[in-house]
């Protein structure tokens, strides 16, 4: 499928169809460890390049604003079912066209404009929509963060009920986007009911883990869950909401007519794909070893001097402070780059670097072990990192990573048969 939309692309417009076998050589000859990131199977591409493309489907199932949309109501209703059999949830909306827009619906389902409501600082792993002041998120609402503590580099249940004493805000999110170990929404929930909060979770980077039974699911405590598709999760770029029944039909007008227009019925239907793979016993397998592989990068990499935030990791994500080996997140992202490893800067608790030149990376498996890798592979990409951090300009360094890394991925191809290695 993907090979003959090439073929006619090849034809039409050479340029963009370059860039996609760039980027296909480039992930094939490279490995990924962005932490968000993840491949998803020829399938679910292939519902995400399909006809339904084509379509406007503004409405829900069976209740829709344009004709024509039997076909569409059959993979939403899929779509749907499927992602409340993973998660449990009483009531889901498939339709937000990414994470972002997911959780605008949810906190204007939640609290009208200028409410108050608790999220963790983007400075100590959470993320731009849980309260930023660049973000819409800090520029409607009263945004008060909660952080993680200095000394232990976790979330402090007690600090966070200390805020919401004080604040008494109208909603409490608890979500991740570097923070490597599990959340307690249990903990969330008991906070909310004391101040009288709704709560929201923000589970887009750990759903996978959740909906393979490896971590805390938040729906049967949390009002309204919001989640995106293509982290651990492994399907196409999208997002859902979950929510309970009374918190439905809000959300479902909160994202149309409030939010969106017409939904992306080719993502609805790749999304479909994805939950019915994350329902496989396979899937849970997967999950499994995404977290012990992450266990295992850990471990090579704290062998080899590095200090992990907190210590060490319980799901996906490493945050590494790379201030012993001197040498700064966006210097380690660049070297690891050109090694054809690839990483993102990140920021740690505290750091008194900026944003742009912080002190750490972010690493996460769910990418290189979809690939195929293992405890034993990771230990390998922990020795090369480790490395570039140690000597970052040394040509002999760089050339033995390099071979490593090119070694490791002709042993596990990405993607066979879609193009082959050269
Ligand atoms: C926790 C969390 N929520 C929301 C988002 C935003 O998702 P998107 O980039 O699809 O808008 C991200 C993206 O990384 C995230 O990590």
């Amino acid at each position: 499928m993907v090979h003959d939309m090439l073929a006619d692309l090849r034809q039409s417009d050479p340029d963009v169809a370059n860039a996609i076998h760039g980027e296909l050589r480039r992930i094939q000859s490279g490995i990924e460890l962005i932490a968000s990131e993840n491949f998803v199977s020829k399938a679910v591409m292939q519902a995400n390049g399909s006809v339904f493309t084509n379509k406007y489907s503004e409405g829900t199932p069976h209740k829709r604003y344009y004709g024509g949309n039997e076909w569409v109501d059959v993979v939403e209703d899929l779509a749907v079912e499927r992602a409340k059999k993973l998660f449990g949830a009483d009531h889901v909306n498939v339709q937000p066209l990414s994470g972002s827009p997911a959780n605008q619906a949810a906190f204007f389902a939640l609290m009208e404009a200028g409410d108050k409501f608790m999220g963790l600082s983007l400075a100590h792993g959470g993320h731009l929509t849980h309260g930023a002041s660049v973000n819409f998120s800090g520029k409607l609402f009263k945004a008060v963060p909660y952080g993680v503590s200095k000394e232990t580099e976790l979330l402090d249940y007690d600090e966070i009920r200390r805020i919401a004493l004080a604040e008494k805000p109208k909603m409490i999110l608890s979500g991740l986007t570097a923070y490597p170990r599990k959340l307690d929404f249990k903990a969330f929930k008991e906070i909310a009911d004391e101040v009288g909060a709704r709560t929201m979770s923000d589970v887009a980077h750990i759903a996978g883990l959740i909906a393979a039974g490896l971590h805390e699911n938040p729906c049967p405590v949390t009002d309204i869950v919001t989640t995106t598709t293509h982290k651990t999760l492994r399907g196409p770029r999208g997002a859902i909401i979950m929510c309970k029944q009374e918190f439905a039909e809000k959300v479902d007008k909160c994202v149309f007519p409030f939010l969106q227009g017409g939904p992306h019925d080719q993502t609805t239907a790749a999304k479909a794909v994805a939950f019915g793979e994350a329902l496989k016993p396979e899937f849970k397998e997967y999950a499994k070893q995404v977290m012990k592989n992450a266990k295992a990068l850990g471990d090579e990499l704290m062998a080899r001097g590095l200090r992990l935030v907190t210590g060490g990791t319980d799901n996906h994500l490493l945050l590494v402070d790379l201030t012993p080996k001197g040498i700064s997140g966006k210097e380690a992202e660049k070297a690891l780059g050109d090694v054809h490893i690839y990483v993102n800067k990140n920021m740690i608790p505290f750091d008194p670097r900026k944003p742009f030149d912080p002190s750490g990376i972010r690493v996460g498996t769910p990418a290189s072990t979809t690939r195929g890798f293992g405890e034993s592979e990771m230990k390998v990409i922990g020795e090369c990192i480790a490395a570039i951090v140690e000597k970052p300009g040394d040509e002999a360094v760089k050339e033995k990573v390099k071979g490593d890394v090119a070694e490791l991925c002709r042993r596990f191809p990405l993607y066979p048969g879609m193009e082959l290695l050269s």
